[in-house]
C-alpha cells in the first residue's frame, strides 16, 4: 500500500462523519432496501412464482443466507471507519480491485434505475396536471413515452439531480434527513393505500394471489428468481451497505441490526404486494402483467377507481420515495469511494458520479427508442445493464464479499460475540453454504448451468 493511500486512509478515518442515531441508520439502511425491487419487481415475481410459496422461500433465504452478505458488509464498514476501496484495500491490498468492481457496479445500476425513476416522475407529474385522458391505452402510451428521445431523458435527468442534492449536502444534512422524512411518509402512504386497497371488490381474491401457496411452482429457477431477488432487494453485494455501515458507531449491534432490516424490508414488499393485487383483481385486469404492472396495469386501475387521480399522485409519490432513497444510496457508493482514494472534495465526488451516470442513463434510455434495434448478447444496453448488474455482478461480488470476509478477515467470533452454536452456524453459512449458492446463482445467470 503506497504512502499516500495511508494517508487518505487516515485522513477518512480521522473526519468520519457519524450517523446521529441508530433511528437515522436503519432508516438511511431500509430506505437503500426499499426501492423499486420492492415496490415494482417484488409483487409480480411473487404472483408468477406461485405466491405464498414464493414467499416462503423468499423469508427462509433471507432470514440465512442473505442476512450473511448484509452482517459482513455492515461489518466491514463498522470496522474500518471506509468505503468499498479503501475497506477492501485495508483486508488484503489486492482486494481493492473487487471494491472497485464493486463502485463500477453501483454505477452501471445507476445508469438503468435512473430511467426507471425518470418514468415515475413523469407519471407524477402528468398525474398532477391530470393528463392522462380517460380511455387512453396505457400500454400503447407507455411504449410511446419512453420510445421518446428527449423526454423520458429529461425526467431522468431531474430524478438524477433529486438524488444527488442529498449526497451533495452530505451524510447527516443530506442522506440521513432525507431519510428521516421520506421513509415515515412512504411508510405512512403505504399503510393508508393497503387498508384502501382492502376495501375494493377484488380484495379477496387479491389476498389469494398473494397468500395461496402454489407449491407447483416449487423448482430451481423460482429459488433462484427469489434468492436474485433477495440480492438486489437487500442491496448487498455492492458497497453501499459497506459505506452506510461505515459511518455507525461502535454501540451498534449489527446482527440486530440486520434482522431489522430483512423483517421491515420483507413486510413492505408483501405490503406492496396487498396494495396493488387487490385494485388490480377489482377491475379485472391482468396481474402477470410482469414489469408492465406499475406504468401500464395500474394507471388501468386508478382510471375506474373514485377519486383515481388523487390515488395515482400518492402511489406515485410513494414509489418516488421508494426510488429515491434507494438511489442516494447507490451514489453515495461511489461518492465515498471516490473522495476517498482521490481525496478530493463531497462535492466534486458527487459531480463526477453523477456526470458518469448521466452519460450512462442515456444509452439505457434510448434502448427504448432509437437504439431499440441495437442489441448486445441479443440483449437492449437497458436490459444488458440489468442482466448485467443484477444476474452477474452482484453475485460475483456478493461471492468475492463473503470469500474474503470469511476465509482472510474471518469475523465470526466478534459477530457472534463468542457464542459458540452460533459461531458455528455462522462460519459455516459464511464459508460454504452462501458462497455455494452464490457460484450457482452466478453459473445459471451466465447460462452455464442450465436448470431449464
Ligand atoms: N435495493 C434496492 C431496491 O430494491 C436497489 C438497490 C440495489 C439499491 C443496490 C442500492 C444498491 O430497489
Amino acid at each position: 500500500m503506497s504512502n499516500a493511500t495511508k494517508i487518505n486512509i487516515e485522513q477518512s478515518q480521522a473526519v468520519r462523519p457519524q450517523w446521529t442515531s441508530h433511528l437515522g441508520f436503519i432508516l438511511a439502511t431500509l430506505g437503500s432496501a426499499v426501492g423499486l425491487g420492492n415496490i415494482w419487481r417484488f409483487p409480480y415475481v411473487m404472483g408468477k412464482y406461485g405466491g405464498a410459496a414464493f414467499l416462503l422461500v423468499y423469508m427462509l433465504l433471507m432470514c440465512t443466507v442473505c442476512a450473511i452478505p448484509l452482517i459482513c458488509e455492515l461489518f466491514i464498514g463498522k470496522k474500518f471507519k471506509l468505503a468499498t476501496v479503501l475497506a477492501y484495500q485495508s483486508i488484503k491490498n489486492k482486494c481493492k480491485y473487487i471494491g472497485w468492481m464493486q463502485v463500477y457496479t453501483v454505477i452501471l445500476i445507476s445508469g438503468f434505475y435512473f430511467v426507471v425513476g425518470g418514468w415515475i416522475i413523469h407519471y407524477m407529474f402528468m398525474y398532477f396536471i391530470n393528463g392522462i385522458p380517460s380511455g387512453t391505452d396505457y400500454s400503447l402510451y407507455f411504449a410511446n413515452f419512453s420510445s421518446k428521445t428527449i423526454s423520458p431523458l429529461f425526467f431522468a435527468f431531474l430524478f438524477l439531480i433529486a438524488s444527488a442534492f442529498f449526497p451533495y449536502r452530505g451524510v447527516n444534512k443530506g442522506i440521513e434527513n432525507a431519510s428521516k422524512v421520506m421513509m415515515p411518509l412512504f411508510l405512512l402512504m403505504l399503510i393508508f393505500l393497503v387498508i384502501v386497497a382492502q376495501t375494493l371488490p377484488g380484495a379477496k381474491a387479491g389476498l389469494e394471489f398473494v397468500f395461496k401457496p402454489d407449491f407447483s411452482k416449487f423448482n430451481a429457477e423460482m429459488f433462484l428468481v427469489a434468492f436474485g431477488q433477495a440480492l438486489f432487494s437487500l442491496s448487498v453485494g455492492i458497497g453501499a451497505l459497506i459505506t452506510y455501515g461505515s459511518y455507525l458507531g461502535k454501540e451498534t449491534n449489527l446482527v440486530e441490526s440486520s434482522y431489522t432490516l430483512i423483517f421491515g424490508e420483507t413486510l413492505i414488499a408483501v405490503s406492496a404486494g396487498l396494495m396493488i393485487f387487490p385494485a388490480v383483481f377489482s377491475y379485472g385486469l391482468n396481474p402477470g402483467e410482469g414489469p408492465g404492472l406499475v406504468f401500464v396495469t395500474l394507471p388501468q386501475v386508478f382510471e375506474q377507481l373514485p377519486a383515481g387521480s388523487f390515488f395515482a399522485i400518492l402511489f406515485f409519490i410513494l414509489l418516488l420515495f421508494a426510488a429515491l432513497t434507494s438511489s442516494i444510496s447507490i451514489l453515495e457508493a461511489a461518492i465515498a469511494s471516490f473522495r476517498e482514494v482521490y481525496n478530493m472534495s463531497r462535492k466534486k465526488a458527487t459531480i463526477i458520479v453523477s456526470v458518469i451516470s448521466a452519460f450512462l442513463m442515456i444509452p439505457c434510455s434510448l434502448s427504448f427508442g432509437i437504439m431499440k434495434n441495437f442489441k448486445i448478447f441479443d440483449k437492449t444496453i437497458f436490459d444488458l445493464f440489468d442482466f448485467a448488474t443484477s444476474s452477474v455482478l452482484m453475485p460475483l461480488s456478493t461471492l468475492c464479499l463473503c470469500l474474503i470476509t470469511g476465509w482472510i478477515l474471518k469475523p465470526s467470533d466478534e459477530i457472534v460475540n463468542g457464542n459458540k452454536i452460533l459461531y458455528f452456524i455462522f462460519n459455516i453459512l459464511l464459508k460454504y453454504v452462501t458462497p455455494i449458492l452464490l457460484l450457482f446463482s452466478l453459473l445459471c445467470g451466465l447460462n452455464i448451468i442450465k436448470i431449464n
